[in-house]
């Protein structure tokens, strides 16, 4: 419960404090993550495996995560590969830009 709480806390904060992402650029830079996230097709594509939709997801959500997958809290090879490559800004632009979808 304390987790859930902090996590909450952590949320409005970030909200605040967000530095606002460039659309425009996030789009261009997430280029390569729409080959596997698919956001054009996610309405009809059936994947192979569990790909999670990022289009019109949270915008402090989806940097959140990806700052995990950064720095190792979350587990997953293939994304913390991609994360390693992204500065905070190409992620808080990447973050904008997929929120943006709906
Ligand atoms: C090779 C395929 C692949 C590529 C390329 C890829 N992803 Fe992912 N992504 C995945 C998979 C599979 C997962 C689910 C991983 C897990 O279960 O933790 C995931 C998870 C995520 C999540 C967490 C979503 C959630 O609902 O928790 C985010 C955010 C994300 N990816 C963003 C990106 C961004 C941004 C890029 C481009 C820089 C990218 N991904 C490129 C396959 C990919």
């Amino acid at each position: 419960m304390k987790k859930v709480i902090m996590m909450l806390m952590l949320t409005s904060i970030s909200f605040q404090g967000f530095s606002a992402g460039n659309i425009e650029n996030g789009k261009v830079i997430s280029y390569t993550c729409t080959g596997c996230h698919g956001i054009p097709f996610y309405k009809n594509a059936a994947p192979v495996y569990h790909v999670p939709r990022l289009g019109g997801q949270n915008e402090a959500y989806i940097a959140s995560a990806l700052k995990a997958y950064k720095n190792g809290e979350r587990s997953h090879e293939t994304m913390q590969v991609q994360a390693k490559s992204l500065s905070d800004q190409d992620i808080a632009d990447i973050s904008a830009y997929f929120a943006s979808l709906k």
